[in-house]
């Protein structure tokens, strides 16, 4: 009843509809008032929906954006829109090995300033009940959701602890780590793993200038939660009476990775008011 009343009241300006140009208002400014001009961000995820927006919004901010996705024609189509240097690396994340034979050599050779945790699977663990989850989807996704983020943190942080350099990691993780999600999932538990090494790793390496910060979106307007450009979003468990957007996260992770985010080293949920 009281959603119902709230959902009247606070009315989106542009009527739920999530338009090309709805994407383009929330991506046209800095938000980070040009701090973070000219640092190299490397995007995990980068072909996916968040992942596209926050492409966007690191090269609004005028950053070097290094792409991370497991197509190399995804990567290739995704550099063809805009009209600036980027550099990818092709990996399957589920596959530890992968990562430290592909992203460690480059981690060598080149430097990043700025490391964003996105990618992610749900594992399709909404149409099973507590103990049917197959292991082999269990596995698969505690790799690509959490593993690859401690491996890709981790390789990081020791190719430059020594430099003390301000590194900044930001892991998106879900709200869904903060409640036991559709029952049993491995979808939750990976992402309360991935706050849990967000603590360690603060512990571990924020003595050496680094900063490790998680996001917990609620539900947002994308191909996971089955929205496209298109749609008419209204309707969702929270204030807003509507998922948030990816160029919301993607616009709140650079303020996270800014100065201006400096102290907000614990846990935030980017889209309130969940109902949990
Ligand atoms: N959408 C939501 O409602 C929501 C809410 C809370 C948190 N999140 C989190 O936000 C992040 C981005 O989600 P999204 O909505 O943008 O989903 P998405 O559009 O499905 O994007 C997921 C990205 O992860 C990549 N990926 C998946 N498995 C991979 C693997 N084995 N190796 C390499 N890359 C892999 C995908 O690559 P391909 O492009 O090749 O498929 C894609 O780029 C995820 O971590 C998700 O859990 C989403």
């Amino acid at each position: 009843m009281i959603r119902k009343v709230l959902g009247k009241i606070i009315k989106s300006p542009w009527n739920a509809q999530y338009t090309k140009s709805v994407q383009n208002s929330y991506s046209n400014a800095t938000v980070t008032g040009s701090s973070i001009e000219g640092k190299n961000v490397c995007i995990s995820g980068a072909t996916g929906d968040i992942g596209t927006a926050l492409v966007r919004r690191f090269l609004i901010e005028k950053c070097h954006v290094i792409l991370i996705g497991r197509s190399e024609e995804k990567l290739k189509k995704l550099c063809d829109q805009y009209n600036v240097k980027m550099d990818y690396m092709v990996m399957d994340l589920s596959i530890p090995a992968e990562i430290e034979k592909v992203y460690s050599d480059y981690v060598k050779k080149n430097r990043i300033d700025i490391l964003i945790n996105n990618a992610g699977v749900w594992g399709g663990a909404r149409e099973k009940k507590f103990r049917n989850v197959p292991v082999v989807n269990l596995i698969n996704t505690l790799n690509t959701n959490l593993k690859s983020a401690e491996l890709l943190s981790k390789l990081l942080l020791e190719a430059y602890k020594r430099e003390k350099n301000e590194i900044s990691i930001i892991n998106i993780s879900s709200i869904c780590s903060q409640f036991n999600s559709f029952g049993y999932s491995p979808y939750g538990i990976s992402k309360a793993g991935l706050l849990g090494l967000t603590k360690d790793l603060n512990v571990k390496y924020g003595r050496y200038g680094a900063t490790i910060r998680a996001i917990l979106p609620g539900s947002v307007a994308t191909k996971m939660g089955n929205i496209k450009v298109g749609d008419n979003i209204e309707g969702n468990n929270n204030i807003l009476n509507r998922p948030a957007l990816a160029e919301e996260i993607a616009a709140l992770t650079a303020v996270y990775a800014s100065d201006i985010g400096k102290y907000c080293v614990n846990n935030l949920t980017a889209s309130a008011g969940e109902k949990i």
